[in-house]
């Protein structure tokens, strides 16, 4: 007998952008920005989800996005758990159902999942009770680091409608180019992929894109050029005859940079290959916004954790299509209290209705 095919209720978990609309997108980038000024704060946290458990399980490695989700839990007071599996039962064959139990069995409210396959932080939201957050799975989807990249862009440039998004590089293995396509398209902005034939996936013409084998003709007009990671562990074939003609051709040269318009972002979701497709003195300009990218990734983080597990949780049915006003029913009124720990003085986060890696 073949096991019931469950369906995973996307207002429970963040697994695709693909799951978000434009308002809930806006929405949970408007709340982020209370996050923020909770970071600035001398005593960065609250008490929002105090008592609850978020768990870290990174079955792939992450610097940013592992010490993100778990700075942004403990700044909302939750508890952590963090799941290393090079010292793990996964040595001895354990199984990734038979892991995600016995961590559930322990008390969790959360796991944050970045798997090597893409979809298995779906299946493990068939599997638990625990909310799933995808903290990147395979080549899919990444899409707390598309939210920091809009949140970034959207910053400096205001509104991303009819802003130009260039993303540029090895789009073919990219998780990241994939969520941040459906991102800035859902705000509004036009995307041009930019990249060798070998470097983009075969389906592109279903995409809501442009695709150019040249960067230079762009470089003029693009308001934000966002490189992407050469992933040399992902490549089984050689794409490129060498890293130094993939620089010269797609890389983003100090030459290049300099003819960037005024304003320009120049963002890269890390880790970087200085020298290959970012020079290493242009990853450390003034417009390159890539270290700003990996500050807001906390905020961002904090309103994904606190939509789907604290006050705003009954908010999150509005990444769907549910109706604000029903989600505003449920919940009662819209504004969330966000006081600092262990002070008196209380701030009021008002989100404008209900709501909730692979580079
Ligand atoms: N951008 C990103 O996902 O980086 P890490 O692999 O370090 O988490």
């Amino acid at each position: 007998m073949s096991a019931a095919v469950t369906r995973v209720d996307p207002t429970r978990h963040l697994l695709s952008i693909a799951d978000l609309d434009r308002d809930a997108i806006e929405e949970l980038l408007d709340l982020t920005d209370t996050f923020v000024e909770v970071g600035r704060r001398a005593i960065p946290k609250v008490p929002a989800l105090r008592g609850r458990t978020v768990v870290s399980l990174f079955y792939e490695d992450s610097t940013r996005t592992r010490l993100s989700f778990e700075t942004a839990a403990k700044r909302l007071s939750a508890d952590t758990m963090s799941f290393a599996v090079s010292s793990s039962s996964v040595n001895k064959g354990e199984s990734v159902r038979d892991t995600i139990e016995t961590i559930e069995a322990m008390g969790i409210d959360a796991v944050v999942v970045r798997h090597k396959s893409s979809g298995v932080p779906a299946q493990i939201a068939r599997w638990t009770n625990a909310v799933v957050v995808n903290a990147g799975d395979g080549w899919h989807q990444h899409p707390t680091q598309a939210l920091l990249d809009a949140y970034t862009a959207r910053s400096h440039l205001g509104s991303l409608d009819g802003r130009h998004i260039a993303i540029v590089g090895d789009v073919k293995h990219s998780r990241v180019a994939r969520s941040d396509i459906e991102i800035f398209t859902a705000l509004g902005a036009k995307v041009t992929l930019v990249a060798p034939p070998t470097l983009l996936p075969a389906h592109t013409s279903a995409w809501p894109v442009e695709v150019s084998h040249e960067l230079d003709p762009l470089l003029g007009s693009i308001d934000v050029c966002y490189l992407l990671r050469m992933q040399r562990e992902r490549m089984t074939e050689a794409l490129v005859p060498s890293l130094r003609e993939y620089t010269a051709c797609w890389g983003l040269t100090s030459a290049r940079a300099d003819r960037l318009r005024d304003g320009a972002l120049i963002m890269h979701p890390g880790p970087m290959n200085r020298g290959v497709e970012i020079a290493s003195e242009v990853a450390d300009r003034p417009n390159a916004v890539i270290t700003e990218q990996v500050a807001n990734g906390v905020a961002v983080r904090m309103a994904v954790l606190f939509l789907l597990l604290g006050p705003g949780r009954a908010q999150a049915a509005a990444l769907t299509d549910v109706p604000a006003v029903e989600a505003a029913a449920v919940e009662g009124p819209a504004a969330i209290e966000v006081p600092e720990t262990d002070t008196a003085t209380p701030t009021t986060a008002t989100p404008t209705t209900a709501t909730e890696d692979h580079p």
